[in-house]
């Protein structure tokens, strides 16, 4: 009852020990390669190590490992270097505390947490993608326009959750541009990472005690790495979830072809 009140979504540790206990073995990757972007630090470094224990072959894409995704010549030289992958996990993101720009002229979360994933969904073959995207996206209807040209004063946490929301769209969307290979995006729930602890850190005072471990809130990035899922869709806790879970939480067609052309026009 406690762990009810003090982690409500299920979101935190006692979530996931919760929906933990319905799941099986994770599926082995062996001869799978899978490139993770931001395998550097938190989620995506517990990705990894996760993902070479079931056999994979694995690899970084971070600043730390030369691939600043904001800048397009690398997204093109990654693409380049790898060939292609078996499995592509966009999990490299950010929420600013403060408005950024790129050198392209594009406000950071923007061009970190989405520009990127698709450009290097176009330019880098894979059988399978994952956008690792946030609980905070379902609290944003798809707003395209005010995503590109955000609102002063500017409010990280509502950039942050628009982009996560229309990453779940842009996996939508990339599953009826290639229905051969497999589109996913997920909620990895609330985990003790470094990025919680310095862009949310009133948050991460008050929820420390229930947060999940890094390697608690990759489980279904791994569990999806090697399952056999249906494209398209929106994954929690190794179930699917709905990803209009609030009323007057809106993704529009209109808005969604709106957001397709906006990223294409950026290739
Ligand atoms: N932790 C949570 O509770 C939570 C909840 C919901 C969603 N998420 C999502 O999960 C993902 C990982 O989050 P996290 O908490 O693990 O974040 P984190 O601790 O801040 O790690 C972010 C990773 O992204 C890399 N990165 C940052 N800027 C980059 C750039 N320009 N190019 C390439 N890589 C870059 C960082 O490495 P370098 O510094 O070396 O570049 C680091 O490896 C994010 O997409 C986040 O939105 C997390």
């Amino acid at each position: 009852m406690l762990e009810r009140l003090r982690d409500p979504f299920g979101f935190g540790r006692p979530g996931f020990e919760r929906h933990a206990k319905d799941f099986g073995d994770l599926p082995r990757l062996d001869g799978l390669r899978v490139l993770i972007t931001g395998a550097s630090g938190g989620l995506g470094q517990a990705t990894r190590s996760a993902c070479d224990a079931l056999g994979a072959t694995t690899f970084d894409a971070s600043r730390s490992s030369g691939w600043d995704l904001t800048d397009p010549a690398r997204v093109g030289a990654l693409a380049e270097e790898l060939g292609e992958v078996d499995v592509l996990v966009h999990n490299a993101g950010v929420l600013p505390t403060a408005y950024q720009e790129t050198a392209e002229g594009l406000e950071l979360a923007l061009a970190l947490n989405l520009v990127a994933t698709h450009r290097l969904t176009r330019a880098l073959p894979a059988k399978k993608v994952i956008w690792v995207s946030s609980g905070g996206g379902l609290t944003q209807s798809l707003e395209v326009e005010p995503m590109f040209s955000p609102p002063k004063p500017y409010d990280g946490v509502v950039q942050y959750a628009r982009t996560k929301r229309a990453e779940i769209v842009l996996a939508k969307l990339w599953a009826r541009e290639r229905p051969n290979s497999c589109f996913s995006a997920m909620h990895p729930g609330w985990a003790d990472t470094p990025g919680v602890s310095s862009s949310l850190p009133t948050f991460h005072k008050l929820t420390k005690g229930v947060l999940r471990t890094p390697e608690q809130g990759a489980d279904t990035i791994v569990w999806l790495c090697g399952a056999q899922v249906e494209t398209g869709k929106f994954w929690f806790d190794r179930s699917q979830a709905d990803a209009l879970p609030l009323p007057g939480v809106r993704s529009a067609a209109a808005d969604e072809a709106a957001l397709w052309a906006r990223l294409e026009s950026l290739l």
